[in-house]
């Protein structure tokens, strides 16, 4: 027998025949949640219920040199669960128990196969929130926001995924679990050994569960459109809006003009917040107590702002229902990347300072790409990240490195990010180099090498 099968063999010892997937089952299991029908490349698809199985299958993978790739909900954006058909993936479908909810300590304890938007629900229901959240948050795990250090649409009030991580449980590449679920804010015993895990991708470690802190939930909350004559008054407006409003400022996002027109197509012609004809627009969010941010707060900031003329127009959504659909506009990604074909996505970061005449540089220089047939531009400004989505007519990699030229090159010069929130995976390793120097680089590889010597764990991804 050969070894790949003798391998297989052992696993299904491990986790029971039920939870193998080969052949069509394996097939039908996608490697993206945009490409549902493109089926997925790998030796089989393992579905470990416990650590204790992800453990013995990680051991016996390193013995055989066999290159793993986790799956969760596949709503990476950088290629980081692509496979080429040799690898075995372990997904952590499975793994998806809520242990604990712990809401004196304000700590929620879960395998790394949760959704998102089921842990979400589950807080609520005892009064408490999770607030990473994301517009992927119906299918992303756990496990994968942790793998991937998720950011999202409130991480300018409560910071990325890392801030919210207290425990953590991780297995190496040779199975030995390193686990530490303290529910612990505190902790300066040594150097904090989950951060490795935290935002590495899947490529130290896989991580089974995990602590994630919890906090109280706004008793208020209010959203708003707003449209503004160009990225100074924006950048004004912020600063306006922050002065006033401190931490009940929530979320501050903005959608450049024909972004915002494409955004609103979702809503099939009614309900469209504000007309289209604004060089820009902000999605705000506010959150707090009566007396920080209680009804009509937000309209009389925002009414001081019309009769000044800081803004040009604005709307205060009316009723929960509007403020769902105001972030839906703004959420639903989905929409406007049906729109366009070869396209390229893009998450770079910046001074918030710089935004304004970086877009500029970057759309005037796509805009003598004559394949580059329409982009769209928002972001969460005040994280200072900008998102860029490019649909080009051709699907060449000569094309492909010219975009990614035309939008990683000024970044040099700000000293900016080529990912700010979405990780490096496949996609954007041969970029790597523009925002990390060889020094930083090297000791990724140092560590890479200690934690996975064979390099089994996600081979390929980032370095
Ligand atoms: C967003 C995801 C794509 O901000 O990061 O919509
Ligand atoms: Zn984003």
């Amino acid at each position: 027998m050969d070894t790949v099968d003798s391998l297989l063999e052992r696993i299904v010892d491990i986790v029971g025949a039920d939870n193998v997937l080969l052949g069509e089952e394996l097939s039908n299991h996608f490697a993206h949640i945009w490409q549902t029908h493109i089926p997925l490349r790998a030796t089989a698809v393992v579905l470990p219920t416990c650590v204790e199985q992800v453990s013995p299958i990680l051991t016996l993978c390193n013995q055989h040199e066999m290159s793993v790739v986790v799956h969760g909900g596949r709503t990476n954006m950088v290629g980081s669960t692509e496979t080429d058909g040799s690898e075995l993936v372990i997904s952590m479908e499975r793994l998806n128990r809520i242990l604990e909810i712990d809401s004196d300590s304000k700590t929620v304890t879960v395998e790394a196969g949760v959704i998102l938007e089921n842990l979400h629900r589950a807080v609520q229901e005892v009064g408490l929130m999770f607030p990473i959240t994301y517009g992927a948050k119906g299918s992303a795990q756990v496990g994968g926001m942790i793998a991937t250090n998720a950011g999202g649409l409130r991480v300018f009030r409560y910071g990325m995924t890392r801030q919210w991580v207290l425990g953590l449980e991780a297995v190496l590449a040779d199975g030995t679990v390193i686990s530490s679920m303290k529910k612990l804010v505190k902790d300066n015993s040594g150097p904090d050994l989950k951060q490795l895990f935290i935002g590495s991708e899947g490529t130290l470690g896989v991580v089974t569960s995990a602590v994630l802190r919890l906090c109280r939930p706004p008793a208020n909350q209010q959203t708003a459109f707003v449209a503004l004559e160009d990225y100074p008054a924006v950048l004004r407006f912020l600063k306006f809006m922050e002065q006033e409003l401190g931490s009940a400022l929530t979320a501050f996002e903005i959608i450049w003009k024909d972004t915002y027109r494409n955004m609103c197509g979702m809503l099939k012609g009614g309900g469209i917040p504000l007309a289209f004809d604004y060089p820009l627009y902000v999605l705000l969010e506010t959150s707090g107590d009566a007396s920080s941010c209680g009804a009509g707060r937000l309209e009389d900031l925002l009414e001081k702002c019309l009769l000044r003329g800081d803004v040009l127009d604005a709307v205060v959504a009316g009723s929960e229902t509007q403020q769902a659909l105001f972030w839906r506009i703004r959420e639903d990604v989905d929409h406007i990347v049906s729109q366009c074909t070869h396209d390229q996505h893009f998450d770079v970061s910046l001074p918030v300072a710089d935004i304004g005449a970086y877009v500029d540089r970057v759309t005037a220089a796509l805009d003598r790409v004559l394949e580059v047939d329409k982009y769209f531009v928002y972001g969460h400004m005040a994280d200072g990240n900008m998102h860029l989505v490019v649909s080009k007519t051709v699907g060449s990699e000569e094309l492909k490195e010219r975009v990614n030229h035309i939008v990683y090159t000024p970044l040099r010069e700000y000293g900016g990010s080529i990912s700010a929130e979405h990780g490096i995976g496949l996609h954007k390793k041969p970029y790597l180099g523009y925002c990390r120097n060889p020094e930083e680089m090297q000791l990724m590889c140092t560590l890479k090498n200690a934690l996975d010597p064979k390099g089994i764990l996600n081979p390929g991804k980032i370095l």
